[in-house]
C-alpha cells in the first residue's frame, strides 16, 4: 500500500497554499518615494513619517488598484471603488476598507511578507 500512497500525495502539492512573498525597500529606496509607490502587489503611502501599506488587491473581486494623482485617492479600474490615500472606503461596490499589510520599519528599512 505505501508504495501507492507516495504518489497520490505528492500529486496533492497543488493544495498546498504558495510560500508568502518577501519585499525589502530600503532605506535609500523609502527616500525616493513622495507620497505613493504601486508595487506589483501592495500599494505604499508615505504620510510625513508615518507609513501605510495595503494589499494592491480590491477589496470588491480583486483587481489591482491604481493611484489618481489629480484625486488623490486610490481608485479601482474595474467598478470604480475609490479610497484614500489611507485606506478609508469612499465609494463604489468594496464597500470595505483596504486591507493593511503588516510590515517592519528599522534603520535598513521596510519589509513585508504578501501571502
Ligand atoms: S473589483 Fe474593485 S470595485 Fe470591483
Amino acid at each position: 500500500m505505501g508504495f501507492l500512497s507516495v504518489p497520490f500525495f505528492k500529486n496533492l502539492s497543488f493544495l498546498s497554499k504558495p510560500a508568502p512573498k518577501k519585499i525589502f525597500l530600503s532605506k535609500d529606496e523609502l527616500s525616493k518615494i513622495k507620497e505613493i509607490h504601486l508595487g506589483e502587489d501592495f500599494i505604499l503611502v508615505k504620510k510625513g513619517q508615518r507609513y501605510f501599506v495595503f494589499s494592491r488587491r480590491c477589496p470588491h473581486l480583486g483587481c489591482n488598484l491604481n493611484y489618481d494623482p489629480e484625486k488623490e485617492w486610490i481608485v479601482c479600474p474595474c467598478h470604480k471603488s475609490k479610497f484614500t490615500l489611507t485606506g478609508e472606503y469612499i465609494e463604489g461596490p468594496a464597500k470595505r476598507d483596504l486591507k493593511p499589510l503588516p510590515f517592519e520599519l528599522n534603520e535598513r528599512g521596510l519589509s513585508l511578507e504578501i501571502s
